[in-house]
């Protein structure tokens, strides 16, 4: 089965009892047509997961590289894009992307771009 790379644009800091540190993440593969949610959750990644479906805007995620190979969102996804990511096009809820091509994603948080 093919697979394809996702690849993290930055390591992500992390708060720990002792302070901050930075993690850094290897890229993952991912067979092709699968849903990065079933795999970015097993295997070690900065983007996290809460509803699944499409509805919570956790998973926001920016795709810095690979995203002309991404089917477009559509219109459920675009709603919520535009509730936690309005004015950044590169964004995509990566709960809702099926692998079609390598990838560069940063993990974003929603509260980084609504400001909450
Ligand atoms: S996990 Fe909730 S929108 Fe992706």
């Amino acid at each position: 089965m093919k697979r394809f790379s996702v690849s993290f644009a930055e390591s992500a800091s992390m708060d720990t009892a002792a302070g901050e540190t930075e993690q850094n993440f290897a890229d993952v593969q991912v067979p092709a047509g699968k849903n990065l949610s079933e795999d970015l959750t097993v295997k070690n990644s900065p983007v996290l997961f809460g509803c699944r479906t499409g509805i919570c805007g956790t998973c926001v995620v920016e795709v810095i590289a690979g995203a002309e190979a991404l089917p477009a969102p559509d219109e459920d996804e675009l709603e919520i894009l535009d509730l936690y990511a309005d004015g950044q096009p590169a964004a995509r809820l990566a709960c809702q992307i099926d692998l079609q091509a390598d990838i560069t994603i940063r993990a974003q948080c929603k509260a980084r771009w609504s400001g909450a």
